[in-house]
């Protein structure tokens, strides 16, 4: 009985690894190769990854440091989502030209707009340093000698590899710490903005069909990364010249059937596939309730205000969108999880981990592992309830979360150096300039005693910041604080910074709102954090030991290792799904769908004229599917995450698919745990992202540069 239960496990664990799960490392892609090609793929793994030759990987960029871009023309051309260039669209957007609305396009590159702040990373080479990292490292070491001896090899690799480069270099730890990867980065800083549609397109469906199929979203932007006359990374200047890739991507006007080989090749964030039992769990089953719940709330005021007055809507857009993200996110975790068992699956897998455990001495230092866990994981719950709340109750109480901008000007003192308080005075004039231009504060005084009444009914008194264990009625205290505050108001805190001297030190720090931020700062440096430090530090240990005991007991098993912001190869198959009884999802969306969803008095659904007028005369050009429709977005069962937002999808040939942007709401579980039943990609069609360009913008110059295979 014993064995069986332990071959079904394994069974259903590597049933869980189906092809298609898993973020692989790209220069150890030879292991997946012949999968790859067994579900379709024509080219090798090393045409995707090599330091001999040019690869498909010299195509693929880290974008501004939090998602993915690739390269589509030799002269510098990159391709993006529209939420991930958005910030950079803003940044040179005004009443007088609204890129974000109207959309924009440069009709030559001098038009093409320098983004200050943005950084296109581009991956070198990869070299495994495990051995050398982990050197002297041995098994009975304190946790802190060890990280110590870590550190020491890090510091002293990084510094010789240094002196043979001009690349970037860092180490980053895989497989729970049991791994360690060098990473060669180029770095270049002056990436313009080339083009993006208008929002009603770019954002068509908004926050209301985010993480939801079917989709019909545009999302896309378009930049240039620059280089100086020899190639090189080089900051801002009219002389630089478009950077010529070592690779461009070649883009397909094939589209992809049901079934076809797909990946995705980019930088996914962050996963957790490897946890225990108790931690998907406390994740799903108490943390994420709590933020939706208080996201939920807050988002509740938003829209009531939001839906009366069109200046509070366009104020309130980003923030709304941010806090909905992770809102309907985490509600699809908890449901994914619940609804197929991932606790259980993990539970069942668990036990025969233990019994493997527990055939020899030899693997005594995996004993009571999983114990060890469960006490811990309860440990911390009442400390990551506390920052849940702090994060997301107390911190989205704008005003304070304000206020805590000046908690460094409130410290000056007459030994602070005069140039010191000059910079923060500009920098806060700024910060203020920002703040108010998006501040609404009927919203913000609703929030506040909405969030403050939350803390005090599910926060116990030592789990909450002081000022808040000294509130008799909350109505009162708000009032108090919205009047008190100068945080509220433009012209008071414009005064307080023009005319600011020591003196005024006092007035800060006795400014109510500051004083609320100051008490949620040292609760969770005081109460919080020093508690979580050493559990999560051993959780971590306990984590490094379960990797490497998991892939102990499954030494044929082929492991990928989580997300960590490293550029990864994920694969699957363009397919749709069945996320319930009676439901079939298909796997692609047209322009129909769109005229469908029209609706112009949702802000969410208002289509251009122009599409529309493309969509009646179904003036697709050559970027009609074979059906004669035009495809919008397709969904495949490829492993994807946070990061890889705007990582191209490739074809069996390395051909450019479309990008992708998102994922279903019933698999956005597949951080904690992948089923490749219900876990789908969303990816804009590319045949769509160049029939705006070139039909809708007129930029058909954009779409000459590339490589297209029709
Ligand atoms: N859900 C996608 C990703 O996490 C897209 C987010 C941007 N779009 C939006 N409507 N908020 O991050
Ligand atoms: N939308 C995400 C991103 O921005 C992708 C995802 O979570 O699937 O990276």
């Amino acid at each position: 009985m014993k064995r069986l239960l332990l071959s079904l496990a394994i069974l259903l664990s590597s049933a869980m690894a189906f092809a298609g799960e898993g973020m692989w490392i790209p220069m150890l892609l030879q292991y997946n190769e012949k999968e790859m090609q067994e579900m379709g793929m024509r080219i090798t793994a090393d045409d995707i990854y090599s330091i001999n030759h040019s690869s498909l990987k010299d195509a693929i960029v880290l974008f501004g440091g939090g998602c993915t871009g690739e390269i589509v023309s030799d002269y510098g051309l990159l391709l993006t989502n529209h939420h991930c260039g958005y910030d950079y669209i803003q940044q040179h957007s005004s009443v007088n030209h609204d890129y974000l609305t109207d959309g924009f396009w440069a009709m030559d590159r001098s038009q093409e707009l320098p983004c200050p702040g943005l950084t296109v990373v581009f991956l070198r080479e990869m070299r495994d340093v495990t051995a050398q990292v982990l050197d002297q490292v041995t098994d009975d070491m304190t946790e802190e000698k060890r990280q110590a001896t870590i550190n020491e090899n890090t510091k002293r690799i990084i510094a010789e590899v240094e002196k043979t480069t001009p690349y970037k270099v860092s180490i980053k730890a895989f497989f729970c710490g049991n791994e360690y990867y060098l990473l060669l980065n180029e770095v270049f800083t002056d990436v313009r903005l080339v083009g993006c549609p208008p929002s009603n397109i770019g954002k068509f469906g908004g926050d209301t069909d985010n993480w939801v199929w079917p989709r019909h979203t545009g999302d896309f932007s378009v930049f240039r990364v620059y280089a100086d006359k020899d190639g090189h990374p080089a900051d801002y200047s009219a002389d630089n010249v478009p950077y010529k890739p070592a690779k461009h991507l070649d883009i397909s006007l094939k589209g992809a059937e049901e079934g076809d080989f797909a990946f995705v090749f980019g930088y996914p964030a962050r996963t957790n596939e490897y946890l225990p039992a108790v931690a998907v769990d406390q994740e799903a089953n108490v943390i994420d309730p709590i933020a939706v719940r208080l996201r939920g709330e807050i988002l509740d005021i938003y829209n009531k205000y939001q839906e009366q007055d069109r200046k509070v809507r366009i104020q309130y857009a980003s923030k709304h969108a941010g806090l909905g993200n992770g809102w309907k996110k985490w509600m699809g975790v908890t449901e994914g999880i619940n609804h197929f068992h991932g606790v259980e699956k993990k539970r069942f897998y668990e036990k025969s981990f233990e019994e493997w455990c527990y055939v020899t001495f030899q693997r005594s230092f995996y004993f009571n592992l999983l114990e060890q866990f469960d006490k811990k994981y309860k440990e911390l719950e009442p400390y990551k309830v506390a920052y849940t709340y702090l994060t997301n109750a107390g911190l989205n109480i704008e005003l304070i979360d304000f206020a805590g901008n000046f908690a460094k000007l409130s410290q000056v003192t007459k030994d602070t150096p005069k140039e010191e308080i000059d910079d923060m005075i500009v920098s806060l004039k700024e910060a203020s300039k920002e703040f108010f231009k998006n501040y609404y504060q009927p919203i913000d005084e609703e929030v506040a005693k909405t969030m403050l009444n939350e803390y005090l009914e599910n926060q116990p008194a030592d789990f909450r910041p002081s000022f808040l264990n000294e509130i008799k009625d909350v109505d009162a205290y708000v009032a108090m604080l919205f009047s008190k505050s100068m945080f509220c108001d433009e012209q008071k805190v414009n005064d307080f910074l023009e005319k600011f001297r020591l003196s005024s030190v006092k007035k800060l720090q006795k400014d109510p709102a500051l004083v609320a931020y100051q008490s949620m700062i040292n609760f969770y440096r005081e109460d919080v954090n020093p508690k979580m430090k050493p559990i999560n530090e051993e959780l971590a240990r306990l984590q490094r030991l379960y990797m490497k005991g998991q892939m102990q007991m499954e030494p044929e098993k082929h492991f990928s290792p989580d997300a960590n912001f490293t550029l990864r190869v994920t694969y699957g198959k363009v397919e749709g799904f069945k996320p319930q009884d009676g439901k079939n999802y298909r796997h692609f969306t047209t322009l129909e769908g769109i005229m469908e969803k029209e609706n112009p008095d949702i802000y969410d659904y208002v289509v251009e004229p122009k599409l529309k007028e493309l969509f009646n005369n179904k003036d697709y050009g050559r970027y009609a599917d074979k059906d004669g429709t035009m495809h919008v977005a397709f969904t495949a069962s490829v492993h994807t995450t946070g990061g890889n937002s705007g990582s191209p999808i490739l074809n069996a040939d390395g051909q450019l698919l479309g990008l992708n942007f998102d994922r279903c709401w019933e698999g956005t579980m597949s951080d904690l745990v992948y089923d490749p039943n219900i876990c789908r990609n969303i990816s804009v069609d590319i045949r769509y992202v160049l029939f705006i360009m070139d039909k809708f913008a007129g930029a058909k110059h954009l779409v000459d540069e590339m490589t297209i295979v029709e």
